[in-house]
């Protein structure tokens, strides 16, 4: 059997019932596979990776060994949010690594999207390997594939062209070899979420919007500076804060702000204030290959703008982006 094919009669998990099931099943194979080793996961706290250290967790204990790299564009709060719920919460081994010199360092300058996405994903390997170097004696790399990842290789290698570059561990260097752990390989998206709640992750955790590889990384158009991503991050923070004050968190499948590399005119204390622009973007899909736009009720749109502008440095407009995907993409880069 192809154990990379989803078998025609496995029945979706819609329920604790058939998530405890298949939690218990997985824990056995966990363990089997491994036995007493050391197992390596890069944690970067989305759903995927979350459920598999939490299952592996469950299976293993400190045999899992979680590096959580902070690339340095990561949403206000979110490392701190990992360190929290993983080492705290769940007592598990946490290295965490605080790589944003070495990720802002390499950006500086560049502003082709390809090329920046190309950075990250390389550099975010480096960073992984080098900690994987630090560890001895670890002979298994734990991965939240799942199985529309898969769906998307088999897409790929028959020759169809990907629209960006997807960031994710695949492809570490040649000295570092581990037998790969993918427990959740064979679940789509919804029974991942399933499988995260009756292993109690909280709800909020596991029913999160995604947030892509490259981070802040693609919503900071063009060439990263320190002070546009710090505005960026802290417009970013106050959008998903109204979003849950309004309930729209539940509503709206994604939401974020992007702030563009142009700076109009405005007027700030009687002065000339030159500023950027905060790009809302908030939009309904149910598979990410199309989407529409999100209608925000006009009174939290005020809002949001009133706050942006009055408590971020460096953004004097706000902007609601209409475009629907086709012909936008969900993310700007
Ligand atoms: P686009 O911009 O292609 O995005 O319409 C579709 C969905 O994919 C997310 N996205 C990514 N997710 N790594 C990810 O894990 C990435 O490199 C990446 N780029 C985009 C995007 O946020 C949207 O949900």
């Amino acid at each position: 059997m192809n154990c990379n094919k989803r078998p025609d009669n496995m029945d979706r998990i819609t329920t604790k019932e058939l998530a405890d099931k298949f939690i218990e099943e997985q824990v056995a194979l966990v363990r089997q596979q491994v036995g007493d080793k050391k197992v390596l996961l890069a944690l970067s706290g989305g759903v995927d990776s979350s459920v598999v250290a939490a299952l592996l967790i469950k299976a293993i204990g400190k045999q899992l060994i979680c590096v959580h790299v902070n690339h340095g564009l990561m949403r206000k709060g979110e490392s701190e949010g990992v360190i929290e719920m993983f080492q705290n919460g769940l007592d598990a081994n946490l290295v965490y690594v605080d790589a944003t010199d070495r990720f802002l360092d390499l950006l500086k300058d560049v502003s082709d999207p390809e090329k920046k996405r190309k950075i990250i994903g390389a550099e975010f390997i480096n960073v992984f390997a080098d900690e994987a170097r630090k560890l001895t004696e670890v002979d298994f790399l734990a991965q939240g594939t799942i199985y529309p990842d898969i769906l998307e290789s088999i897409k790929q290698a028959e020759g169809k062209k990907a629209v960006k570059s997807h960031h994710n561990v695949g492809g570490l260097p040649e000295d570092l070899k581990f037998e790969l752990v993918e427990p959740i390989k064979l679940l789509f998206k919804d029974e991942v979420r399933v499988v995260g709640e009756a292993l109690g992750l909280p709800h909020a955790m596991v029913y999160r919007q995604p947030f892509p590889g490259p981070g802040l990384g693609v919503r900071c158009l063009g060439a990263i500076t320190r002070d546009r991503l710090h505005a960026l991050r802290e417009a970013d923070a106050i959008l998903r804060e109204e979003f849950d004050n309004y309930g729209l968190n539940e509503k709206v499948w994604q939401y974020f702000v992007v702030v563009p590399d142009i700076k109009s005119v405005g007027v700030k204390n009687e002065s000339r204030y030159e500023g950027w622009p905060a790009i809302i973007r908030a939009v309904n899909t149910t598979d990410a290959m199309s989407a529409t736009i999100e209608e925000i009720p006009y009174a939290v749109l005020h809002k949001i703008t009133e706050r942006i502008t009055h408590e971020v440095e460096g953004i004097n407009r706000v902007l609601y982006d209409l475009t629907p995907k086709p012909i936008g993409t969900i993310e700007w880069e």
